[in-house]
């Protein structure tokens, strides 16, 4: 085996476990921390819970609410300035991906310098971070555990992958009791971002075994439990797709992605879409192209996902796409392109599938992909 390396940030699990939060910033050394949220987290009442919090430990805070679904770059820059202006210390996010993506922005601007553009890529980031605490809302994105950040560069109508070990928090916080004020509709575009992360980084040309393992948990988790979740709300099933995610972020972290991320990144910085709408429509289909290069792999992938084995190694990998077809078949979801993107548009998919080409996702996918390859794969699923 190849050396290899794992890096995950601590991890504080369980019901309740935001209260925690203040001791965490405390330990991190916090004389004023950059708070950093959404309005719809401050809706739920979860800012002004944290907010309570820190104040019950002594913390001061100031408070930036700056996020907006798909952060954009000059976001993450004035947010920088906010962190500077009023000398702050240490960086907690509570929220999404968005709201986690956008701190850690923050923090390689606050302590880097320069455009967030100058960081676009793997391993561009060379000075240490502020400390981060990131209090997950969702259990999908993986941002409060990953060496990931996804901002939009609004020039060029592109998501930018930036990808440094410094982006792993030192803390991620994952309360499950915080799932209970989501909607079905999030709870499933969360999951099924899980589902992508698993997947494709259990394929990935440099996943290990320590991701491995993490990949086909996640998978067999979100496979069990999403529909209960969804239909009972219950806080048991919720919790374990709360674990799903952080297995499935453990996973893509250190093994990263493929190029069905690549062209979520891409479609979704063009068109402004949610992250999560895309995976039904685009995984199976990346995953059959796939096929060919990691065929041992695709049929572990279906037996976890059909929970027996069929046939031969060939036939266990298809009938578990197939299955998963199915399963994204059972839920409310788009399952083609046409659905979201407007026919008068579809001409953007070629500059779409060139973007993607280059995002460091693609640069993992077993198979290589050209960006006609990708054009092809978008017209499959038109
Ligand atoms: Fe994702």
């Amino acid at each position: 085996m190849d050396i290899t390396k794992f890096a995950i940030p601590e991890i504080i699990f369980g019901r309740g476990s935001l209260n925690y939060a203040g001791q965490c910033a405390l330990r991190l050394g916090a004389k004023k921390v950059l708070l950093v949220s959404d309005s719809g987290i401050e809706k739920a009442g979860w800012v002004q819970r944290l907010m309570d919090i820190l104040k019950n430990e002594g913390v001061e805070w100031v408070y930036y609410p700056g996020v907006t679904s798909n952060p954009r770059d000059y976001e993450v820059e004035q947010g920088a300035d906010f962190y500077r202006n009023n000398g702050a210390d240490v960086i907690i996010a509570i929220g999404g991906g968005s709201a986690m993506d956008t701190a850690k922005g923050i923090a390689i601007i606050a302590s880097n310098g320069g455009k967030i553009r100058d960081y676009e890529g793997a391993n561009r980031v060379m000075r240490p971070l502020p400390p981060m605490v990131l209090i997950t809302t969702t259990a999908g994105s993986g941002s409060d555990i990953s060496q990931f950040c996804i901002i939009t560069d609004v020039e060029r109508a592109v998501k930018m992958s930036i990808i440094t070990r410094t982006l792993v928090p030192n803390i991620s916080i994952v309360d499950p009791l915080i799932l209970q004020t989501k909607s079905e509709t999030l709870i499933i575009q969360s999951a099924v971002d899980a589902l992508a992360h698993a997947i494709e980084a259990y394929v990935s040309t440099i996943a290990s075994p320590f991701t491995e393992m993490q990949s086909l948990k996640a998978i067999d988790l979100i496979i069990r439990n999403l529909p209960r979740a969804v239909e009972t709300r219950s806080l048991d099933y919720l919790e374990k797709l709360s674990t799903a995610s952080v297995a499935a972020s453990m996973a893509f972290s250190n093994a990263s992605l493929g190029a069905e991320h690549a062209l979520a990144h891409s479609l979704g910085g063009h068109f402004d879409m949610r992250h999560g709408v895309i995976h039904p429509i685009m995984l199976t289909a990346v995953m059959r192209y796939n096929l060919e290069s990691a065929e041992t792999k695709f049929a572990n992938i279906g037996r976890v996902i059909l929970d027996r084995k069929i046939g031969s190694v060939r036939e266990s990998a298809l009938a578990g796409i197939e299955k998963l077809e199915e399963f994204f078949g059972t839920f409310n979801v788009a399952r083609t392109l046409r659905e979201l993107i407007d026919e008068e548009d579809k001409h953007f998919l070629e500059p779409i599938c060139q973007m993607a080409v280059n995002d460091a996702c693609n640069l993992t996918n077993p198979r290589p992909a050209s960006w006609r390859e990708l054009l092809h794969i978008c017209r499959e699923v038109w």
